[in-house]
């Protein structure tokens, strides 16, 4: 049975444990791996831009053994309508696992429903679960546990954030999400979210005594025209060293990337002693390394 990662929820609690380990374990053995993917072929479907994802993506399969297929969405027949079933039944004859990044949850779905390859969601609209695998595996590096954590979401409840909300819901730590009104976590998100999720409004309470303070820009991709609007509505959620100084002296604070530096983050956060934005960036190496070896050799 071939098995997707299209949302966090698609993993147990001793799952994301055992790949944060196997990440941590792929970057203590640098080069010096075994090469279990000769022969399996990866495509990566992408719908949006991408630095760290697509390179993390591509360079795990490399330095396991196999290949990569970069497929700009725009540049398929999607772009010129064919189905995604048909798409999905097509690509399935020739690879081995595909990895989508697009605007719609529901595409991703789709895609996994008709294929018969594992589909890896690399970013929609509605959530990054990779991502916050391999942030989960910078805390772990961190702090020597992930579990038990007290962790704070300063900014715009989007993807990013959804997919930390159900991290929390399967680990069980404390998230407190400060959010703008009207900017708030989706509610079928937080309908699932379990009891130790909450959302303030004031990004001072949000981190107070916390070990982690996350980040995220304001306007995500595809949110372009709001973004005047938006850089108004944000106005007081900005990660700075103010806010930094409300949360216990070893926090860690983190940003997926890409930043707009002095907008949610100021620059002198992001490149201070508290920040781990590049090791989060590096882990997406090791992490993807982990969670294709599971997928693609479904074990
Ligand atoms: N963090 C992240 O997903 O970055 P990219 O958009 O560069 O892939
Ligand atoms: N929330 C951001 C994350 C980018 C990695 C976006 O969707 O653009």
């Amino acid at each position: 049975m071939k098995k997707d990662f299209l949302t966090v929820l698609d993993l147990c609690r001793e799952e994301i444990l055992e790949l944060i380990d196997k990440g941590i374990r792929f970057k203590e053995k640098g080069r010096r791996v075994k090469r279990t993917l000769v022969g399996y072929t990866l495509g990566l479907i992408f719908d949006k831009a991408s630095t760290r994802t697509r390179v993390s993506f591509e360079t795990a399969m490399f330095r396991l053994g196999g290949q990569t297929l970069f497929l700009s969405k725009a540049e398929t027949q999607m772009a010129r309508d064919e189905t995604v079933p048909d798409t999905a039944r097509v690509l399935s004859r020739y690879l081995d696992g595909l990895a989508v990044r697009t605007f719609s949850q529901k595409l991703v779905e789709e895609m996994a429903e008709w294929a018969t390859i594992p589909v890896i969601n690399a970013l929609t609209d509605r959530y990054h679960p990779c991502q916050v695998l391999s942030d989960l595996m910078t805390v772990k590096e961190k702090k020597g546990r992930v579990e038990g954590l007290k962790v704070a979401w300063v900014g715009d409840g989007n993807n990013v954030a959804h997919s930390w909300i159900e991290a929390a819901h399967v680990l069980g730590f404390e998230l407190s999400l400060a959010c703008p009104a009207g900017y708030h976590p989706h509610p079928e998100v937080m309908a699932r979210a379990g009891g130790r999720v909450r959302i303030l409004d004031d990004p001072k309470e949000a981190v107070r005594g916390s070990d982690v303070i996350n980040t995220d820009v304001w306007a995500s991709m595809g949110q372009e025209s709001q973004r005047k609007k938006r850089i108004a509505d944000f106005q007081g959620y900005q990660v700075n060293e103010v806010l930094v100084k409300g949360a216990k002296p070893d926090v860690i604070v983190m940003h997926c990337l890409p930043a707009h530096r002095e907008e949610e983050i100021t620059s002198g956060v992001l490149d201070g002693p508290h920040s781990v934005v590049f090791d989060q960036a590096e882990n997406k190496l090791y992490l993807h390394m982990a969670l294709l070896e599971k997928l693609l050799l479904r074990a």
